[in-house]
């Protein structure tokens, strides 16, 4: 999306209520921004704000989730009944996760698990298959086509497969120039996005919204 296009749809985001309510966590999410710890695209919250009401969802799966940013805000949307597990490989970021859940009072509905994502997702699929609302993919960019098979399943009938990054700068789609050390997660992202659009349990679509998203949901 052309920058002129992003500042002007962003200068559009709500301040409502709600928003308003999680001010403490949007603060803070500027704060780790400029901390340089990576956090959520201001649109891609409000797209992923928006399906959470759309569909209820209640229950989530996070991969990736740096030092808690994103995992708190969707706590916040989905509500105090909500249930949230994050995973994240890093044990510093998770540590800092671990303590801001705590200090934000999140700590009763969201788990933050420590390890690699793909072993845990593939463990969690012998006894929480088909249970997820939502399950987002925002951890290696590179891994998304190795979890996708587990993911799916983790999923209820109806349920969204949320993945960012999928346009990765602009190099997925050809319109920015691909970088030479980049080019194995350029390439394992057009597989993934090849992936969503032909299986036939998900129907996707794949938005220009932040570094590009896309959405998957679970048809079988
Ligand atoms: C873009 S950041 C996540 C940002 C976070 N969701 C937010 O918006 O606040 C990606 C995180 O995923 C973690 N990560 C990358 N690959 C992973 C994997 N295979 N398993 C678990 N965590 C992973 C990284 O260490 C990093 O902290």
């Amino acid at each position: 999306m052309r920058e002129k296009t992003r500042e002007y749809l962003n200068s559009l985001l709500p301040q409502d209520s709600e928003y308003k309510r999680v001010s403490p966590l949007l603060e803070y999410k500027q704060d780790a921004k400029e901390h340089l710890y990576p956090v959520i695209h201001d649109d891609t919250l409000q797209l992923i704000r928006v399906m959470i009401k759309t569909s209820g969802a209640k229950k989530m799966l996070e991969v990736g989730t740096a030092v808690g940013a994103s995992a708190m805000l969707f706590s916040s949307f989905m509500g105090e009944d909500s249930k949230i597990i994050t995973i994240e490989r890093d044990p510093d970021s998770h540590a800092k996760a671990v303590e801001n859940i705590s200090s934000y009072g999140y700590s009763d509905r969201i788990t933050p698990l420590l390890g690699e994502a793909e072993p845990i997702v593939s463990e969690m699929t012998e006894t929480m298959a088909g249970t997820f609302d939502i399950v987002f993919l925002d951890g290696a960019k590179g891994h998304y086509i190795y979890l996708l098979d587990d993911c799916v399943k983790l999923l209820r009938p109806g349920g969204l497969l949320i993945a960012d990054n999928v346009l990765f700068r602009g190099m997925v789609s050809g319109a920015d120039k691909l970088i030479r050390r980049k080019i194995t997660i350029v390439k394992r992202l057009r597989k993934f996005l090849i992936a969503i659009n032909n299986r036939e349990d998900i129907i996707s679509s794949v938005l220009p919204i932040g570094d590009g998203v896309s959405v998957s949901v679970k048809v079988k």
